[in-house]
């Protein structure tokens, strides 16, 4: 069965038909992408069961799992904390995460005119601070920023009238593109605003994306931005095509880091900036101590009194324990081929910020 799907998957997307080896890449992600929304999830337990090899197995915070089962796992996960994620990021960081970012994109410092591909991007709050950084105008009928209340957002996406479950197709058609829609387009959709800036967010998990929409709808966003679905490993969209790419606190969920980077590499104009923020290594021994007891005592409390649900933030505070430490993850950035790569850490090293570029 598994053959013929595959042949015919691949052939209907195929809207270049050349053969050209620009597009392999982008067909087979297209093509993979596709198989596994295809598979029923009992094929993938199958799947899953029957390749119980050690060596493709993976960690899912401290639990060991098949490679397989790891990115719906995680896919869960983020499927279960969407309607709360704002709400709990301010939470459980007391608000830091705000600066975090807003440090992030003063690194960045984009100018006006960028394409951005954001990764893992949620529900937007690295994309809307890009816009406003280069000077998007919003509708004007909208909340004067991005910083609006938290549960405004939660209450948006709650309205029974827009809710939607992470495989319904999106609810905003004109801003969202799935990876077969960019493929029969031989392109995805890219409606710069006035001053040509677009951000492409990229999440695959619709549930995020969802409530990312409809913060830019409440924002004002109307142009400068595109939403797709997609695995960061792996990502339907044309190669040297972005000027930056940006994934925050995004990376530490995927199954091969590597293949992340390799893929923003790819993905990046030469001359293009990757940058990534995400939670790192706490040194200093006492700090680090203290850090640990507020992530293991307190944080998976908050998340069960906060959004119902202990497990989901007991894996956020275990993930961050198994992702590589600032000198590793700038040693693997570098060996993606990226050039003149630092980092920077904030808040003495809770998350710190790592620069690229493709040169
Ligand atoms: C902690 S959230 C970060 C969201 C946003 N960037 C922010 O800083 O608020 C992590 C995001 O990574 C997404 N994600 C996890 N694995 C992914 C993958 N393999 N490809 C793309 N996105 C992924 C999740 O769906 C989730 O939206």
């Amino acid at each position: 069965m598994a053959a013929p799907l595959n042949r015919s998957v691949f052939r209907a997307l195929n809207p270049f038909n050349t053969g050209s080896s620009k597009n392999i890449k982008k067909l087979q992600c297209v093509r993979n992408f596709h198989l596994k929304k295809l598979n029923s999830q009992k094929e993938t337990a199958q799947q899953s069961s029957s390749s119980q090899d050690p060596e493709k197995e993976t960690h899912f915070g401290f639990q060991s799992v098949a490679e397989e089962e790891k990115e719906q796992k995680v896919y869960e996960v983020f499927e279960n904390v969407a309607s709360s994620y704002d709400v709990m990021n301010d939470a459980m960081s007391v608000g830091i995460h705000r600066l975090w970012k807003d440090a992030f994109l003063e690194k960045f410092s984009p100018s006006p005119g960028t394409k951005l591909l954001d990764v893992a991007g949620g529900t937007g709050d690295i994309a809307f601070r890009f816009l406003k950084h280069v000077g998007t105008p919003t509708s004007g009928n909208v909340l004067d920023d991005f910083h609006m209340p938290r549960d405004v957002t939660a209450q948006v996406y709650l309205d029974p009238a827009e809710s939607t479950s992470s495989s319904s197709s999106s609810s905003d058609e004109e801003t969202s593109h799935t990876a077969s829609q960019q493929a029969k387009d031989g392109n995805y959709a890219t409606q710069p605003d006035a001053m040509g800036n677009h951000v492409t967010i990229c999440d695959i998990n619709q549930a995020m994306l969802d409530v990312g929409k409809q913060r830019a709808k409440a924002l004002g966003y109307t142009t400068g931005l595109s939403w797709v679905r997609g695995n960061a490993e792996c990502l339907p969209l044309p190669d040297s095509s972005f000027d930056a790419y940006t994934i925050a606190f995004g990376i530490r969920n995927c199954t091969h880091v590597q293949e992340v980077l390799n893929e923003a590499y790819r993905l990046l104009k030469p001359g293009g900036r990757f940058m990534c923020l995400e939670f790192s290594e706490v040194k200093n021994p006492l700090l680090r101590s203290a850090y640990d007891t507020y992530s293991f005592q307190v944080i998976p409390v908050m998340g069960q009194l906060i959004a119902g649900d202990w497990k989901s933030y007991q894996y956020l505070v275990e993930s961050i324990r198994q992702f590589p430490n600032q000198e590793d993850f700038a040693a693997m950035i570098k060996s993606a081929g990226f050039r003149m790569v630092t980092f920077q850490n904030l808040t003495f090293g809770v998350a710190a910020i790592h620069s690229g570029y493709k040169i």
